[in-house]
């Protein structure tokens, strides 16, 4: 395998290669590595975080993100593993919206609406690479056309990735465009705190610093209304088991075959701050999520039915996976009373999340 070894005071950044796409472009993996036995591989092809290792309580280093072991795999069939998910996470109904009387039609990819970014959103695409040496960090770039998949503006976007000596992995987010356009970036990497991935993760513990949720209609299209989490299976915030009502008696629950709905965050005019964490506790392993964003989509797994390769000779089965997406409301194109997720070509996005390693 062809690789370079970049090392600055504390971080090791290890360049290799992953693989080549079917379209013959070729694809580059980077593994940042702490001091602390935190390490991090990261793949051109989509932004994807491929592996994520971190010390359970024992000291012990093992993998807690889902993903594959090759390119091929993630090519083939892939539920947004790991990767970075632009120009808008999460669905815009219908694939429609308007700016200035102007309505857009995006690309449809989830029955009727618009969901992740379309066909060949940023999770499909080859990212440019650079290693941020002095900061330990890799930053990756990608421009976006105007018009592809439907939005308008040339979008220059770009994410960093920095690993940190506490054991923090930082995403910050940037995107410039030259025509009024809509943007709500986030990274969907499904966690497995335990390390075995043909373990259910309804045993992690969770909070969400939220009081309110954003209900959906059947087709998980934010119904406009937000409503209290309080007396519900939705209120995260006193710990409790993913899994502790999971199954209760709720018309949301059904709607999404389980937690699949976006969290409104409190303190948003603190912009970034605690936000979310989820313990397991066989392994000790906690992870707390911290980030400028005014919502989250805690979606479990709900998908995942045993059909795609893991990492551990399995498959990944129904809810081993947890994420936590950080962004603005879904639909918020279409909400006029949403956060408004407009970038204008005087402004420049700039979002940021972090997720923080321990154990207890
Ligand atoms: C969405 C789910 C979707 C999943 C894709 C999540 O962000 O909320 O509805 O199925 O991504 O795997």
């Amino acid at each position: 395998m062809n690789s370079k070894q970049i090392k600055n005071t504390s971080i090791t950044i290890l360049e290799e290669v992953f693989g080549t796409t079917r379209d013959n472009v070729s694809v580059k993996s980077f593994t940042l590595k702490n001091e602390k036995g935190m390490e991090v591989s990261i793949i051109t092809y989509g932004g994807i975080i491929t592996s994520l290792k971190v010390p359970n309580k024992k000291g012990v280093s093992e993998d807690v993100v889902l993903g594959y072991n090759s390119l091929t795999d993630y090519e083939k069939s892939s539920p947004y593993f790991g990767a970075l998910i632009g120009r808008y996470g999460n669905r815009i109904a219908n694939g429609k919206f308007s700016i200035d009387g102007k309505e857009y039609s995006l690309k449809t990819n989830n029955d009727s609406n618009h969901l992740h970014g379309g066909v060949k959103g940023f999770d499909k695409v080859v990212w440019s690479a650079e290693v941020l040496k002095e900061k330990g960090a890799l930053k990756l770039s990608y421009v976006s056309k105007d018009m592809e998949e439907g939005y308008p503006g040339n979008l220059h976007t770009e994410v960093i990735y920095t690993l940190t000596n506490d054991n923090t992995l930082v995403v910050d987010y940037k995107a410039t465009t030259d025509k009024k356009t809509i943007v709500n970036l986030t990274q969907h990497s499904y966690f497995n705190l335990s390390g075995d991935f043909s373990k259910p993760i309804l045993d992690h513990i969770v909070t969400i610093n939220a009081d309110k949720f954003v209900p959906v209609d059947k087709n998980l299209i934010p119904t406009g209304k937000l409503k209290d989490v309080a007396n519900t299976p939705f209120d995260f915030r006193q710990p409790k088991t993913i899994g502790q009502e999971i199954n209760a008696e709720n018309e949301q629950l059904k709607r999404g075959l389980g937690y699949d709905h976006c969290w409104v965050l409190n303190d948003q005019n603190k912009g970034f701050r605690f936000i979310s964490s989820a313990y397991e506790p066989n392994s000790g392993r906690l992870l707390e999520v911290f980030s400028s964003e005014p919502g989250v989509q805690l979606y479990t797994g709900n998908f995942l039915d045993g059909t795609l390769p893991n990492k551990q000779d399995g498959t990944y089965a129904h809810r081993t996976g947890f994420c936590l997406e950080t962004q603005h409301y879904p639909d918020s194109p279409n909400q006029k009373e949403f956060p408004s997720t407009i970038l204008k070509p005087e402004d420049v996005y700039l979002t940021k999340t972090s997720f923080k390693f321990s154990v207890k």
